[in-house]
């Protein structure tokens, strides 16, 4: 049987569109809600409970429009809410941390694995954890790099002010004897130009979850029968958000082009108490 509800994907701004760019492709027959929050963007600095609150609520709010399955297109929230999450709904739900960490881990020839992310992800150690899980023989460096969300929100990936804040951060990594670097937040593919000026002619393999989320999701998709099975390409993907949309519809337009439709703004209410 088809079932065409669409999925359900989130994140705080633009970095989880990286994710919802390679759902797209590996999966051109579902149709995609993406959710940004830019009302509480960024998550990274915020406590981890709050985050995990925020994330209930997005997927409270996203569960309004029929999904079929959650993928939390963000490190942070994942970190902060993907088990609590799996505990408190009936419905799929996919992070980006295990599949990153287990390209990583598949990834590093000499055992040493870098991991760049905001200070929520850093010191919820779920990275270390992951990574480990998958061979706990692997080293693991993780370094907070929040200035890379800020940069790549405020449209200036691949500008010199991305180049310089990636440059000491890359050499202190590859001076650590790293081969493997994860790019822990989905705002950070979007520094690819500015990664690849930086790690110039050196050698570190760069791990996005994007790629591999994405075929996560796909083999969950099949293994409980979820896909839609309809002919044809699925609608170009709707976008909501909680805050103004500025720079999110610059960022959003030239990595999807006009394949995207116009941010609806929401609010995500709280649920109501009940009175006794
Ligand atoms: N894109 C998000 C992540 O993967 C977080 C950026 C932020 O809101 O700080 O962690």
């Amino acid at each position: 049987m088809s079932d065409s509800r669409p999925i359900g994907v989130f994140d705080s701004g633009v970095g989880g569109l990286t994710v919802l760019q390679e759902l797209r492709r590996q999966l051109p027959g579902e149709s995609l809600v993406y959710l940004a929050d830019l009302e509480r963007f960024p998550y990274g600095p915020r406590p981890l409970a709050e985050v995990r609150e925020r994330a209930f609520l997005v997927i409270e709010h996203l569960a309004e429009h029929d999904i079929k399955l959650v993928v939390i297109a963000c490190n942070t929230a994942t970190a902060a809410a993907l088990n609590a999450a799996r505990e408190r709904f009936d419905i799929p739900i996919v992070g980006v941390i295990a599949p990153g960490a287990q390209a990583a881990a598949a990834a590093t020839r000499n055992g040493r694995v870098a991991v760049i992310s905001t200070q929520g992800t850093l010191d919820s150690g779920e990275y270390v954890h992951a990574i480990k899980e998958a061979n706990p023989g692997i080293a693991v460096l993780g370094l907070a790099a929040p200035a890379l969300v800020d940069i790549v929100e405020a449209g200036d990936a691949g500008t010199p002010r991305a180049d310089e804040a990636l440059r000491p951060l890359v050499d202190d990594i590859i001076e650590w004897g790293a081969d493997t670097l994860v790019l822990g937040c989905t705002h950070y593919p979007l520094l690819r130009p500015s990664l690849r000026r930086a790690v110039a002619r050196r050698r570190l393999r760069v791990i996005d979850s994007a790629e591999t989320t994405a075929s996560r999701v796909r083999r969950v998709i099949a293994a409980n029968r979820l896909q839609n099975t309809a002919a044809g390409p699925a609608p170009a993907p709707r976008v909501l958000v909680t805050g103004p949309p500025a720079r999110f519809v610059d960022t959003a337009a030239r990595l999807f082009r006009s394949d995207l439709e116009s941010p609806v703004a929401v609010r995500l209410q709280p649920p109501l108490a009940v009175a006794r």
